[in-house]
């Protein structure tokens, strides 16, 4: 059985004030949610305050990016180990907007997906397809580009103690979801690919969707076999939206 996964991914938002309140109001309700194991994914500076505020509260920390490199003159970078000195047990790579907008190629993500295991961080593999692949109908051979870039480089068994989170570039901050189905669609094909190479990781690893996940969505997306929680972005900044969220998975 593969534990749903519930990861905010709060991007570039937030004040130390801010989060304070976030952080309250989802402690205050966490013990409504059931099977899910939560995730809050704070921008690096709020890191310790954020591990600090979540003491004995079950509430994983994560990140939102990792340096490929151990250690060195790379300015501006942190560092996998570094972020094991805070705790975290996740951190997002990938992420279509460090794609995008930052130009990480695949190769550079598969080394940052190796860099987090290495340090003993369960990485948040992100992959999925812009609309102009969608609907030149590419969207199976982008997602396994992107995914074989990293079995080539950490093997296909080490996706099991990962996590795998399809999001369509076009539902991310859109309010545009894909349809259930539609997500089921691609999240049964990454796994049927990996099971292609190994059937126990592709029962094992836990395949998020994310692209405009609300309340209002969510339990008809976590209904679906195949998509085991969600990667939340906007509706992760409100405790409510968000504990809401982290119920529907089931
Ligand atoms: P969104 O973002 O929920 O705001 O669409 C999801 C993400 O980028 O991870």
């Amino acid at each position: 059985m593969r534990q749903p996964l519930v990861a905010g991914n709060w991007k570039m938002n937030g004040s130390a004030e801010s989060i304070e309140r976030l952080l309250d109001g989802i402690k205050g309700s966490l013990d409504t949610v059931e099977k899910a194991e939560v995730v809050v994914c704070p921008p690096f500076v709020y890191l310790s305050d954020v591990r600090r505020q979540l003491t004995g509260s079950s509430v994983a920390l994560g990140a939102q990016n990792v340096s490929e490199h151990p250690s060195g003159a790379y300015t501006g970078e942190i560092a996998a180990s570094m972020l094991l000195d805070f705790q975290c047990r996740y951190v997002i790579v990938g992420h279509s907007e460090r794609r995008s907008l930052f130009g990480e190629s695949d190769s550079q993500v598969a080394a940052k997906f190796a860099a987090a295991r290495a340090a003993g961080i369960r990485p948040i593999l992100c992959v999925g397809e812009v609309l102009e692949e969608r609907e030149q109908g590419i969207t199976e051979k982008v997602v396994v580009r992107q995914l074989d870039a990293v079995i080539e480089e950490v093997g296909v068994e080490a996706l099991a103690d990962g996590v795998i989170a399809y999001e369509p570039v076009w539902a991310i901050g859109t309010g545009k979801t894909a349809s259930p189905e539609q997500a089921q669609e691609v999240h049964a094909f990454i796994r049927g690919r990996i099971a292609e190479r190994s059937a126990d990781t592709a029962g094992q690893v836990r395949i998020l969707y994310g692209g405009s996940v609300k309340a209002a969505n969510a339990e008809a997306l976590f209904a679906m076999p195949d998509i085991d929680g969600g990667l939340i972005g906007g509706a992760s900044l409100d405790a409510e939206e968000f504990i809401s969220i982290c119920r529907a998975a089931v």
